[in-house]
Formats: C-alpha cells, structure tokens, sequence
C-alpha cells in the first residue's frame, strides 16, 4: 500500500499576501529538513497531487508546516491558499525527496534561493544552524521586493540570533542599486574566491528557484571547484525544459516486475508508456508526485533490464550509477524489467 498519511492543520500563518504556511498537529510526523509533502487535492470530481516543501526541520521545531506561495492559475496552490484552515484534515503522501542535509563531511553551505524557493532552503537552514559541525551558512535570497520576501524577519531574526554562523545577502529587484538587484555571476565567483573558508570538498550548495537562476547557481559552483555531488538543487518550478530530449520508442509489451514491501507485481508495459502509467493502472502502489522527472518520489532501483529516462532533474549521475531511475519518466528498452522499492 502507498502509505497515506492524515494531517491536522493546527495553525495557519499569512507569510506575505499571497503565501502562508500551515503548521500541522502531527508532531510525530517522520520527515527530514528539505523534503516535501504531496498533497491530494479535490478537483472536481478529480483529485490533483502538489508538492509543497517543509520549511521547519525536525529538530529543531515541535511541529512540522509547509508554505505555499499562490501560482498564478494553480489550481492547487488556490484551493488550499482558499480553503484549508485550523481544524481541517487534509492527507498526502508521507514525505519525500532527496534535497537534504548530508550529516558527513559538511562544514559549510552556501544557500541559493529566489522567492518562494527559500522554503526548503529555510528547513535546510535551520537544521544547519542546529547542527554543530557545520561552522559557516551562507545564504542568498533573491526577491521582487522586501514586502514580497517570504520569511524576511524570520530570516533577520536568525541571522542576529547566530551572527557568527548565519550571513544572508539580500537582493531585491525593485532597488536601484544594480549590484543589489539581481545576482550574477561574478559576485558569486568572487565570494566563492575570497569567502569560503573551508576546502571545497566540504562545502555544499543548495538552490531553489526558476531554472535559469539555478542554473546560474550550478555553473558558478563547478566553476569555483566545488565537486558537482555538493551541488544540489530543487526544481519545483515549471518551465519549458529545452534538454526534454525526443524519444524513438521502442516496440511491443515488456515484462516488469516491481519488488515492494515484501511483494512482487508483474506486469506488462508497452514502449510508449511509461512505468509509472501502467503502475497506476494496474493499481500497483507506488508513490508518486510530479509526474514529470523532476521530484524523486517515484524512484526505484533497477535491478534488471534497460530503461530510457526521457527527463530527469533530480537523480544525479552517482544516482544514475547506483541504477536508480524515475519511474514516471522510464520508457522499457530492454526487458525484462526488474524494480525494487526498498532503496537502503
Ligand atoms: S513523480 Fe516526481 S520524479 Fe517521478
């Protein structure tokens, strides 16, 4: 079975005009700073799925809550923004995700994150101002404007709380000064040559956001020799992927088998379908968000066969060499397809 989980809203904050964070009842709940939560939404006579980041860490808030920012013609982001309230049960899938927090060999993060991309980076944050090893966070918070921050004086506080520990530079497009507008290139280039105190293999960057800026994040990070597996970034944000490669697929039904708590599901998957699809329809439980190669809940290990990942923004290539793949983007090549769900 998906495990699904039920939520009490406990508490509902109004973050800025269009964003607010709900706090849940469920101070048990298992989750790590970083991960996020998949929502089941009423839709009509429908149901939609969106994820939404954690911005607490586990130990270092009593309950756990997520911040939604309102996406122009989102049905989700609308519905809850709209609806949920203190009291409410709401259920979603348990968390996922893979933008966390090594515990070894980090003993400085550098933070990238424009608008409401800070939400995961905020969890991340606090569990590393809780963690004593990490020595030196550095954040960097792009927005439209200082009224539209999301968690701007929480973030103040923080940083005068832990002024040895916690440095945040903030941009704003709205302001004059071209350097405080908008980051770039080289201002990243020369704090990664005259800010970063430890050896690059114990820095690790983190970075939410529109793709371009994240892209930007990636490139200047390799550039500063930070190695690319400290480099890890969260893609929630839908744009046109111009790297979406085309794909010949391949013909006929391919056997796949799918190893799950103790439980084998076999069944069969054509070329121009996905695993994920056919899972679904075959009422096979696996758990899944974005449907679209960018989240990572639908990760499985491959232990046989062949699979083409027409998108992929999530799994690295250690991840790749490991053998795991997303399902909702995984046409069968090679058969027969063997899966396994328990990943540790
Ligand atoms: S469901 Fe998000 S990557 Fe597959």
């Amino acid at each position: 079975m998906i495990e699904h989980v039920q939520l009490c809203i406990r508490e509902v904050i109004q973050e800025t005009s269009d964003s607010k964070t709900f706090i849940f009842e469920n101070k048990d709940l298992n989750y790590q700073a970083g991960q996020f939560l998949t929502f089941l939404i009423p839709s009509g006579i429908s149901t939609i799925r969106r994820a939404y980041s954690f911005c607490t860490a586990p130990q270092v808030d009593e309950y756990p809550a997520v911040t939604v920012k309102r996406v122009a013609n989102g049905a989700g982001s609308r519905y809850i923004l709209e609806n949920w309230k203190p009291g409410d049960w709401v259920q979603c899938i348990k968390a996922s995700g893979k933008f966390t927090l090594s515990k070894e060999n980090v003993s400085e993060i550098v933070l990238f994150a424009a608008g409401s991309g800070i939400v995961p980076l905020l969890s991340i944050m606090k569990q590393a101002l809780h963690d004593q090893s990490i020595k030196k966070i550095h954040l960097f918070y792009s927005n439209r404007s200082a009224n539209s921050t999301i968690f701007r004086k929480k973030i103040l506080k923080l940083e005068a709380h832990y002024p040895e520990k916690l440095k945040v530079t903030w941009f704003f497009s709205d302001s004059f000064n071209i350097r405080e507008g908008r980051i770039n290139a080289d201002f990243v280039d020369s704090y990664f040559t005259n800010k970063i105190l430890s050896q690059k293999d114990l820095v690790h960057v983190f970075a939410c956001g529109p793709e371009s800026f994240m892209y930007l994040a990636e490139v200047r990070t390799l550039y500063a020799g930070v190695p690319s597996e400290n480099y890890h970034q969260e893609v929630f944000f839908r744009e046109d992927n111009p790297n979406h490669k085309p794909h010949a697929f391949k013909e006929g039904n391919f056997d796949v088998e799918i190893e799950k708590d103790g439980k084998t599901y076999s069944f069969q998957v054509p070329g121009d379908r996905t695993i994920l699809s056919q899972a679904i329809k075959n009422n096979i439980p696996i758990a899944w968000s974005c449907s679209s190669g960018r989240c990572s809940t639908c990760m499985l290990k491959l232990l046989e066969g062949k699979v083409y990942l027409s998108r992929n923004e999530t799994l690295t290539d250690k991840d790749l060499s490991k053998g795991f793949v997303l399902t909702c983007t995984a046409y069968p090549e090679e058969g027969p397809i063997i899966l396994k769900s328990d990943l540790f």
